[in-house]
């Protein structure tokens, strides 16, 4: 990948792109890129990296007395300026290798792991609990980052202590439950309920201290569902991807996933729908409008 001047690439993502700096700091690009079902598709969603950038720094600063965070600057000379709004210079963190998940409620891959074992990530969960369902208190539910094209692993958090060890382990399940705990409530003051999220720590290597990193409590990253028409047993409507992946899966795609074909582009009308949920995600939240 060819870099603007003065930036030298370090990673792609399914969704963003890592810089660094000549002064050893990181450029993270958002792009408008959207994956579903671990593919990126063919089709892009116009505006989207600008939109979970902002609500990632607008989360950010509501997070601030919680946790300190990796961003650095949203206006910065090292960001050319057709990237501005999209990305953002951070601080280089060493990331903890966890997907640190916390759930409020039941969905995704934590309903299939309950439904086959009554158990998420080795947390045993009342029996009877639905599609939907509110859990009897948010709880940790951790994932190994999987090698890129393969699915994120749930594990149990003993699994995570020998990963990581106890001290690191402690603190990032506390420090997840805290953060959902926070966002959720204030969510929940805006009509949205957060059914569950992923944060990304890393250590400050000049501090030691842990920092929040990569994106926060965006609709890639988080099940976003409409307070005033939960119903649990059944799916969610949704500000996230959900609204895609039921696309996808729909007759209409004529795509079947077990194929293993590439999924097919999205028809204009699946784009502005897309397009429009992240927007009203973002609106709802920061009770601001999108421009
Ligand atoms: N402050 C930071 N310092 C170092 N790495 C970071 C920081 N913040 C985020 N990252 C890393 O940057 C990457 C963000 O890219 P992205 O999420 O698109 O890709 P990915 O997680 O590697 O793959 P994918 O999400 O497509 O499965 C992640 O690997 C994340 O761990
Ligand atoms: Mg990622």
């Amino acid at each position: 990948m060819t870099a603007p001047p003065g930036l030298t690439h370090v990673h792609s993502g399914k969704v963003r792109d890592l810089y660094r700096t000549g002064d050893d700091r990181l450029v993270m690009v958002a792009s408008d890129r959207i994956s579903a079902f671990d593919y990126v598709l063919d089709s892009t969603i116009p505006d989207k990296g600008r939109i979970l950038t902002a609500m990632t720094v607008w989360w950010f600063e509501q997070l601030d007395a919680i946790v300190p965070n990796h961003l650095l600057s949203l206006d910065d000379a090292a960001i050319p300026v057709e990237w501005r709004g999209r990305a953002v210079v951070c601080t280089p963190l060493a990331m903890v290798p966890v997907e640190a998940v916390a759930r409020g409620y039941l969905s995704g891959s934590g309903l299939l792991d309950y439904q086959a074992t009554g158990e998420v990530c080795g947390v045993r969960l009342p029996a009877g609990l639905v599609d939907g369902d509110r859990l009897p208190e948010p709880i940790f539910t951790p994932a190994t980052k999987a090698p890129r094209g393969e699915h994120d692993e749930n594990v149990s958090y003993d699994a995570i202590v020998d990963t990581v060890g106890e001290q690191t382990a402690a603190e990032v399940r506390d420090l997840t439950l805290r953060i959902y705990a926070h966002a959720a409530e204030l969510a929940r003051g805006r009509g949205i309920i957060l059914a569950d999220t992923k944060f990304e720590f890393g250590r400050d290597p000049a501090t030691g201290r842990l920092v929040l990193g990569d994106e926060v409590l965006t609709p890639d990253s988080s099940r976003f569902w409409p307070a005033d028409e939960w119903r649990p047993g059944q799916p969610q409507p949704s500000f996230d991807k959900q609204y895609v992946r039921n696309w996808l899966l729909s007759a209409e795609s004529g795509w079947d996933r077990k194929s293993g074909d590439a999924p097919p582009p999205l028809p204009d009308d699946v784009v502005a729908a897309t397009r429009a949920r992240y927007v009203e995600a973002y609106e709802r939240l920061t009770g601001e409008r999108f421009a």
